[in-house]
């Protein structure tokens, strides 16, 4: 479970986060859409404890990331758009690493790993990182951040580059996190994934919540046929 109070944040004298709250349940797949410099990613920053609020809280699990960042980091799986892959490590050293530092056990890391890349079709794992395309990165970062098995996972844009294939392995990855009972909460721009994964989508714009429901409410409510057409009118309105 994730939830977002008041949420405020600057860069400098700009307002980036206006007071933003949220909540993301757990078997669920929330979305949180926002046009380009909308404040998703430094929402999912702070969230990841890596940038601190300047008002405001979240609570991944009920752990404060003000309070107990380290408990939060420990319920929490993140997939960032830009990795943090190291070049010079094999991609299953890469992750193995990681599941160390998380204390996973390395069997236990080993069993979840190959599993992993059975599902994503990943056969290029005891080559260097530094060699890999970048869809073929971005699946390493994704197993990277859920090898510890954390009930919470954050994908900001986890699709982004990739082809076909490798976009619908990743969906259904996220559709069996969700079944297992996973909190999920996924950024994207892609509005076809929005319908397809999403149970519930907040749109921010300009650093508030705009809108908020399930899918089908809000094409209802903006009566359109597809959530794109729904997300246009919101972010084209004066809501903001
Ligand atoms: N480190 C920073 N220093 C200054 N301004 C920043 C910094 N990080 C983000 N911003 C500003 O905060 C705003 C929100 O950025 P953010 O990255 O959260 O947007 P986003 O919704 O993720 O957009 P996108 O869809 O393009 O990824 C933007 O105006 C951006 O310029
Ligand atoms: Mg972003």
């Amino acid at each position: 479970m994730i939830e977002i109070t008041n949420l405020k944040r600057n860069f400098g004298k700009t307002e980036v986060l206006k007071g933003i709250s949220l909540k993301a349940e757990p078997g669920k797949v929330t979305g949180l859409l926002g046009p380009n410099g909308a404040g998703k990613t430094t929402t999912i920053k702070i969230l990841s404890t890596i940038l601190k609020p300047h008002g405001g809280d979240i609570t991944v699990n009920r752990h404060s990331v003000i309070k107990e960042p380290a408990l939060v980091r420990k319920n929490l799986g993140v997939v960032f758009e830009e990795s943090g892959i190291y070049q010079r490590l094999t991609g299953e050293e890469n992750i193995l690493y990681f599941a160390d530092l998380a204390d996973v056990p390395p069997d236990v890391a080993k069993e979840r790993m190959y599993k992993f890349f059975e599902l994503l079709g990943v056969d290029y794992a005891k080559k260097l990182a530094g060699t890999y395309s970048k869809g073929m990165m971005q699946k390493i970062n994704l197993i990277r951040a859920i090898i510890h098995n954390p009930p919470v996972v954050v994908l900001d844009e986890p699709t982004n580059g990739l082809d076909v294939p490798s976009t619908r392995a990743v969906e259904t990855f996220i559709r069996e996190m969700k079944d297992e009972g996973k909190t999920i909460l996924l950024s994207t721009h892609l509005m076809a994934q929005v319908e397809k994964l999403c149970d519930y989508i907040y749109i921010i714009h300009k650093g508030r919540i705009v809108e908020e429901g399930p899918p089908q409410s809000i094409k209802e409510k903006y009566d359109t046929a597809t959530v794109e057409d729904a997300f246009l009118k919101v972010v084209s309105s004066d809501v903001a």
